[in-house]
């Protein structure tokens, strides 16, 4: 209701900015905020979400604005992506606003303050929706070595996550994507799939596997993407992080910045992406669909193609926070 107002103002500023200022303003104002609950409960990876209308990671990095983010009727929100350690990300400006795309270009590179902290952030908390927390490599650490970085951040966030995601996606860690590959992937989730036993064994109990994967993948990619994940126990995909293409926004004195773009300008390559991995996985692994997702129709558009969840980022940005709830009651 009030975002229309402030919207202006928000986005009379630098993005990241308006990021940070929104985010204080939402989380100091959170006892005041009444709680927006809509409940269309979907069983998924051995959990409940209370409904599927999920935020996507990187608007909360470090988990600093749960009590915040939690009154807006989220089924459920990932946080991250986090790194084992604290890093600081590109130099600013890092995020820019693509306003008749409604779509934007970033390049923060998983800044955060580390595992430690996140687990700090959501140690103890009681919440009503699913907790994801998303695990990523840190910059210094060559892509050979990424297991050990996943593993960290595994073993870190294990008791406190209802579902950890492993991003192997975000353009703006060199190299990162290149553990999509066919071999490097197996690798990866064949030492991801040893930690996990141990601390199956470690807890007592199972936590899903999400694997967030880019949209940039060649169609080849994804039948043997497909292949390592049912082999290696992952319990869901997340499809897609942001693209390099910049096919839907040539001329925009934007399109030339380096960094990953969402929002609507990703939309029809985040439903084809969907598309291809749901001919491919059908019911065996569920797909959380995410890119370019703005309204009802748009979320309704992915649950057809075969999605079991979706999530928002960019959307939230040019729609406002009653975008969580329009889609959730229009589903
Ligand atoms: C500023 C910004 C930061 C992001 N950071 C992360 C991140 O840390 N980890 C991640 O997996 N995805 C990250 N993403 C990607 C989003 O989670 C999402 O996959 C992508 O933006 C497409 O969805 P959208 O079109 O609804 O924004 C980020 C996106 C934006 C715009």
């Amino acid at each position: 209701m009030l975002y229309p107002l402030v919207k202006p103002l928000l986005f009379s500023v630098d993005p990241e900015l308006a990021h940070d200022v929104s985010l204080e303003m939402l989380q100091l104002f959170s006892p005041l905020l009444p709680a927006r609950r809509i409940e269309k409960p979907v069983e998924l990876m051995g959990l409940r979400f209370p409904n599927p209308v999920g935020l996507a990671a990187g608007l909360d990095k470090n988990a600093d604005y749960l009590d915040g983010l939690g009154r807006l009727g989220f089924g459920f929100i990932e946080v991250g992506s986090v790194t084992p350690r604290a890093q600081p990300g590109n130099p600013q400006p890092r995020v820019f606003r693509l306003t008749r795309h409604r779509s934007l270009i970033n390049r923060m590179g998983f800044n955060n303050s580390g595992v430690d902290h996140l687990v700090q952030q959501v140690a103890g908390k009681t919440r009503d929706f699913v907790l994801g927390i998303n695990i990523g490599k840190n910059l210094d650490t060559p892509v050979a070595d990424a297991l050990s970085d996943y593993r960290i951040g595994l073993e870190q966030v294990y008791p406190h996550a209802d579902y950890i995601a492993v991003n192997i996606s975000s353009p703006n860690t060199p190299g990162l994507r290149d553990l999509q590959q066919e071999d490097a992937l197996t690798a990866l989730l064949a030492g991801i799939d040893d930690s996990r036993r141990a601390l199956e064994d470690q807890h007592g109990y199972h936590r899903p596997l999400a694997l967030k994967v880019s949209p940039d993948l060649d169609a080849q990619a994804i039948p043997l993407i497909a292949d390592v994940i049912r082999k290696h126990r992952v319990d869901g995909l997340i499809v897609s992080n942001t693209t390099l293409s910049r096919e839907t926004v040539g001329g925009h004195r934007f399109a030339v910045e380096a960094g990953g773009l969402s929002g609507v300008a990703l939309r029809d390559l985040a439903r084809e992406m969907l598309r291809l991995f749901y001919h491919e996985l059908g019911q065996d692994i569920p797909i959380i669909s995410v890119g370019g997702i703005d309204s009802a129709a748009e979320a309704r558009i992915r649950l057809e193609l075969g999605a079991k969840l979706v999530q928002i980022y960019t959307g939230l940005i040019y729609r406002g926070p009653g975008l969580v709830t329009e889609i959730a009651r229009a589903l």
